[in-house]
């Protein structure tokens, strides 16, 4: 069974609730009636409910009809989430006011389900921006306790197995953070190591991604990636971690026998942690492009609750397999409890 189908069979098993807060958006009404029709997930679709019946049998969906529909503009929680908003954010400048207007945007709505545990998790982004699809999570939802800095990590299925776990390797930040500082920089590559081991199954063997090896260059951009090495270290001392080191030094044997000799990363690493949102974003997209492989994510970590930004050139499988994956981050949430 490959990763994608495990984590659909465990998904399965210890069904979490996943709210959609794009639920008039054609694929992801599609993406929900196959997970409910597979039971991967309980659904709750945000949306007014006669535009969701509507495309339900314009699409022929039958099973949409076990989902939970939530109309943004009347549903019985309406008051008690915009007060919830109003004791989250008054000191942000928050009114009841305005609380009372961002309730029915579907977004904010989503997060305000998940913060009152009336959901486990969340996918959007097939109609949204990447800003807009987390700024409210990150308003409302915010990190798990040790973790001030959410990010976004790739699973990447290269086509030269060689390489990393059997072909399997984790990226991060491809996302979030534009220009992570070096304290950033190790939160990011500790939650990386924990979605490895959480939802790729695989025990991490972290490179700290740079330009230089062991000293070979200098400047403040390499002392940054040191530094977060170091702090990485000191906050999990059991994880495989190095740096800094180039991507060659990272995964190819011979060039990290040279470069980086008896690193216990250097030469075998399956988790690349990139020095800026920059090199990871355009880093990730060019090993999808030109190398083929086929990239999974963003799956956002830190967040006290998964919420997963979806690209808005998405297909309905990539949502099914994002629900998938959002569900197994949730019991992993709940496991660290
Ligand atoms: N981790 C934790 N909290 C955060 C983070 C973070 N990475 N970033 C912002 N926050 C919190 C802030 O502390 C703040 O909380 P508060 O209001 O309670 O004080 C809140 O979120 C809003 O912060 P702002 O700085 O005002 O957030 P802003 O809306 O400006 O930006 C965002 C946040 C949207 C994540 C921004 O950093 C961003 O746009 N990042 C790039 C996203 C992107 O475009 N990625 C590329 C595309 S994705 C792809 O290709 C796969």
């Amino acid at each position: 069974m490959d990763l994608i189908q495990q984590l659909i069979a465990r998904a399965k098993e210890n069904k979490q609730r996943i709210v959609l807060p794009e639920g008039t958006e054609e694929r992801t009404i599609k993406a929900a009636d196959q997970l409910l029709a597979d039971q991967v997930a309980d659904i709750i679709l945000i949306g007014n409910p006669t535009e969701i019946e509507a495309l339900a049998a314009k699409f022929g969906l039958s099973h949409i009809k076990k989902a939970t529909v939530i109309d943004p503009k009347s549903h019985p929680k309406k008051a008690a989430y915009a007060e919830l908003l109003f004791q989250l954010r008054q000191k942000k400048g928050m009114t009841p006011e305005k609380a009372a207007v961002l309730v029915e945007n579907p977004l904010y709505l989503g997060s305000l389900i998940i913060k009152a545990g009336d959901a486990d998790g969340e996918i959007a982004g097939a109609d949204n921006t990447t800003g807009d699809v987390l700024r409210p999570a990150l308003q409302i939802i915010k990190t798990l306790p040790g973790i001030s800095c959410v990010s976004g990590a790739f699973l990447i299925f290269l086509k030269d197995k060689s390489y990393g776990e059997n072909g399997l390797m984790l990226f991060a930040d491809c996302a979030v953070m534009p220009n992570p500082t070096a304290p950033e920089l190790a939160q990011i590559a500790i939650s990386t190591a924990d979605t490895a081991r959480h939802i790729a199954g695989i025990e991490p063997r972290i490179a700290m991604l740079s330009f230089s090896t062991k000293g070979s260059a200098s400047g403040e951009q390499v002392e940054k990636v040191v530094e977060a090495t170091r702090l990485a270290k000191e906050l999990r001392p059991e994880l495989a971690i190095d740096g800094e080191l180039q991507a060659d030094a990272a995964v190819v044997p011979s060039v990290a026998q040279k470069k980086a000799p008896g690193s216990a990363v250097a030469g075998k690493a399956n988790v690349f942690v990139f020095p800026n949102l920059e090199v990871g974003n355009i880093g990730y997209k060019m090993v999808q492009r030109f190398g083929g492989a086929e990239a999974i994510g963003p799956l956002l970590q830190g967040m006290a609750a998964p919420v997963n930004d979806l690209s808005r050139g998405c297909s309905v499988e990539d949502i099914y397999k994002m629900v998938a994956i959002c569900c197994n981050q949730a019991i992993a949430v709940k496991n660290r409890k």
